[in-house]
């Protein structure tokens, strides 16, 4: 993406890039997220008298229902502030927004286009701040993947996965958690459009110290071969608009069909963040073949969220 990576932060009490956590409390949290998922009696009323205010400057149907619902079940309270009309920062410094917000409530969720909105309103506020997608990260949807994967093959270490389509913030996420858990996650992405170079060196000195790996590709057909999961996303981001005629073209050779997965391994998932558009990243054969497991994947946000807000506000 055009935006420029930000070095990993290291407050341990706000989820801005995914990279705060180590290998052993990325395990954690996946941890709970099952025991959150298997026994959601036993945290209700953890977020009692708590409230969240969610921000978000772009449009959402999974983030922000599964944060509402999360919140709710967990027994706090959230207020969904639109912001996807007037921009963060556009009626005051971003800044007060944090200032003020954090004299009423307990935590921020906040689905911005820059990373530097959400450190200024981590900076500027004395509760968690939660991305909830940015230009270039998405955390919660990639800890909720891992967590999807881990129910299906039981054991993230050595598991291959590639993803195909745009070297983006999911993408991004993919890369840092992953290399947080030992899989081997290959990136095909047509050239141009690879992911930033300061999140893959990081991932890579993290999957040096969790031996797992991560390759760089332009070859669809070998990014996949042998992998147990193909996972892609939009040809074009919320913000890109403008140019998705010439990102139409140039991902061209990098849709996700039957075609492809011939080359994977014969029991091969697929995966997607969703919104999906069949037709372009990926068919309709294979969005709503056996071998998807979207919606579970959807399903878990809501598990690996409540475990995120019980990490940071308990
Ligand atoms: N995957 C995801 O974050 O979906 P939404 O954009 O609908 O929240
Ligand atoms: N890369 C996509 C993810 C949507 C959940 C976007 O940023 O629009």
């Amino acid at each position: 993406m055009n935006a420029t990576a930000t070095s990993p932060a290291i407050r341990t009490n706000d989820l801005l890039t995914g990279m705060e956590w180590s290998p052993a409390q990325t395990r954690e949290l996946l941890h709970l997220a099952a025991d959150v998922k298997a026994r959601p009696d036993r945290y209700r009323g953890a977020l009692a008298g708590r409230f969240l205010a969610l921000i978000f400057e772009k449009p959402s149907l999974r983030t922000r229902v599964s944060f509402e619902v999360g919140i709710a079940s967990l027994g706090g309270g959230s207020v969904f502030l639109d912001h996807t009309v007037s921009h963060l920062g556009e009626r005051e410094p971003v800044g007060d927004v944090a200032k003020s917000l954090s004299r009423w409530v307990n935590g921020i969720v906040a689905r911005v286009f820059k990373q530097e909105s959400l450190s200024q309103l981590a900076d500027n506020s004395n509760v968690p701040v939660i991305n909830a997608l940015s230009d270039l990260y998405h955390p919660c949807q990639g800890f909720a993947d891992f967590f999807t994967l881990e129910e299906r093959f039981g054991n993230l270490r050595g598991l291959k996965i590639a993803y195909v389509g745009d070297g983006n913030n999911m993408c991004h996420s993919l890369l840092s958690i992953g290399s947080r858990t030992g899989a081997h996650i290959r990136v095909a992405t047509p050239p141009g459009y690879e992911p930033d170079p300061s999140v893959v060196s990081e991932a890579k000195r993290m999957a040096r110290e969790t031996r797992g790996k991560i390759e760089l590709l332009h070859s669809p057909e070998e990014a996949v071969a042998d992998t147990q999961a193909i996972y892609t996303d939009v040809w074009t981001s919320m913000g890109q608009e403008d140019e998705s005629a010439s990102r139409a073209a140039a991902f061209a050779d990098y849709q996700v069909n039957d075609k492809l997965f011939s080359h994977a391994a014969a029991d091969a998932i697929f995966m997607h963040c969703l919104p999906a558009h069949r037709r372009a990243e990926v068919t309709a054969e294979v969005m709503d073949s056996p071998r998807s497991i979207v919606f579970e994947q959807a399903e878990n946000r809501l598990h690996m969220q409540k475990a995120i807000l019980l990490t940071l506000l308990n």
